[in-house]
């Protein structure tokens, strides 16, 4: 025993930065990619993954590199309440009203200082240019009074960004699983609002800099396949997964680098293997042996600490990851989610489920619809299910038990 741990290093939470970004090199480089061809190639991308996999992290990540690559980024987490066009564009508008500010304000302090910035560029494209493309789109192009403030926003975005010498304007949307078109074309079609508009401004000749990272759960993939068939070639899908081993092992120990602890060999094994690549659970196994190596006043990570503290993982998992799930789900929705732990799986069958929950058949399926909006399952396809938490399942059996 010698000194005892300071700071915890691990962060286990929503969209914590992790002290060591492990594992996500490939995808950066995709992103990076992806920015230098813009404009002549649309820089979008569509990135999904299950929760707690790293994507809210990964999305973060993308904002700071565009940053320095010279682009002018806003970024906005989305809520249910943004559901609707005129929601969605009020958000966007205000959104793009802050980052001009945040333009203006740099430039200010710039020129107070003496680094005055080049004669203000133009953008080469009018806003009847950008007119003219969203019209060329057609008529399917949702509440055009919409699509037109909207359009006229991101425009004045790309405006500013030139004028301030960004190399383009970048909209990062999280959790935009929540967008999603209504069947009935009098209904709300955000994401049809959301795509034809920025699509309208990237096809403009010669076309505009702009770029949208869509990221969510796995339902985010089908409702852009149902907005808009061209959505297929838009966006370059990226799936955020699991961490390999060699980089679930560098997720857990880069981040006791000069902390004085020590992870034992065996110990780091057993972490691997039971975090099963998941980021979330990789800091949370560190960060609960890192209190437990405090409080024993130990500098050392071994098998017989996680022995001691693995009852205390589970529980904090189960309350601070799971529980929430379900609290929040009509005691109806709870109902049909209990009941899928003991159907076989993977995946869930609708078909299946219809004998282990004493609902009739429609209602199961209204049900299992709402659990989906409620974003705790993802339709893999039609009347097969998955759960949008890793480990799920064995929640689910726990709690029955
Ligand atoms: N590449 C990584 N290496 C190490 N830790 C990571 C990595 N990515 C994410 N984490 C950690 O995993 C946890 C979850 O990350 P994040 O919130 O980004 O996930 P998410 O996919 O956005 O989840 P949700 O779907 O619930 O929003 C955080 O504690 C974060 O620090
Ligand atoms: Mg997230």
């Amino acid at each position: 025993m010698s000194q005892r741990p300071g700071k915890n290093p691990y962060r286990p939470g929503v969209g914590m930065k992790p002290a060591f970004l492990a594992g996500r090199e490939a995808s950066l480089r995709r992103f990076d990619a992806i920015l230098r061809a813009a404009p002549d190639q649309p820089a979008n991308m569509r990135v999904t993954g299950l929760r707690g996999v790293g994507k809210t992290v990964l999305l973060a990540e993308f904002g700071e590199r565009a940053r320095a690559a010279g682009w002018s980024v806003a970024a906005i987490e989305l809520a249910p309440r943004h559901a609707t066009e005129r929601a969605l564009a009020d958000t966007l508008a205000a959104q793009v009203a802050e980052t001009r500010a945040g333009l203006s304000r740099v430039a200010r302090i710039k020129s107070a200082l003496g680094h005055a910035g080049r004669a203000a560029a133009r953008l080469g494209v009018t806003y009847n240019d950008v007119k003219v493309s969203l019209d060329a789109l057609g008529p399917s192009t949702p509440s055009s009074d919409t699509a037109r403030s909207l359009s006229a926003n991101l425009y004045e975005a790309l405006a500013a960004a030139r004028k301030h010498e960004r190399e383009g304007f970048l909209l990062l949307l999280d959790e935009a699983q929540g967008l999603r078109d209504e069947r009935d074309r009098r209904g709300e079609h955000p994401l049809s609002l959301l795509i034809s508009t920025v699509s309208a401004l990237q096809r403009t000749e010669p076309p505009l800099s702009m770029g949208l990272v869509l990221c969510g759960l796995p339902t985010l993939i089908g409702n852009l396949l149902r907005a808009r068939s061209y959505t297929e070639r838009m966006f370059r899908g990226e799936e955020v997964g699991r961490l390999d081993a060699t980089a679930a092992r560098a997720a857990f120990v880069e981040p006791l680098r000069d902390t004085g602890v020590a992870a034992d060999e065996k110990l780091v094994t057993a972490v691997v293997e039971e975090v099963e690549g998941y980021p979330y659970f990789v800091q949370l196994w560190g960060a609960e042996l890192w209190d437990a190596a405090q409080a024993a006043e130990t500098n050392r990570f071994d098998l017989r600490l996680l022995k001691v503290v693995r009852p205390e993982i589970h529980r904090r998992l189960d309350v601070d990851f799971y529980a929430p799930r379900i609290d929040t789900l009509t005691p109806a929705e709870q109902d049909v989610l209990l009941g899928t732990a003991g159907c076989s799986y993977p995946p869930l069958r609708a078909e299946d489920l219809k004998n282990h929950v004493t609902k009739t058949p429609g209602n199961v399926n209204v049900l299992l619809g709402r659990l989906v909006d409620a974003g705790v399952l993802f339709r893999i396809r039609k009347g097969e299910y998955d759960y949008t938490a890793p480990k799920f399942r064995d929640y689910l059996k726990r709690r029955n038990a």
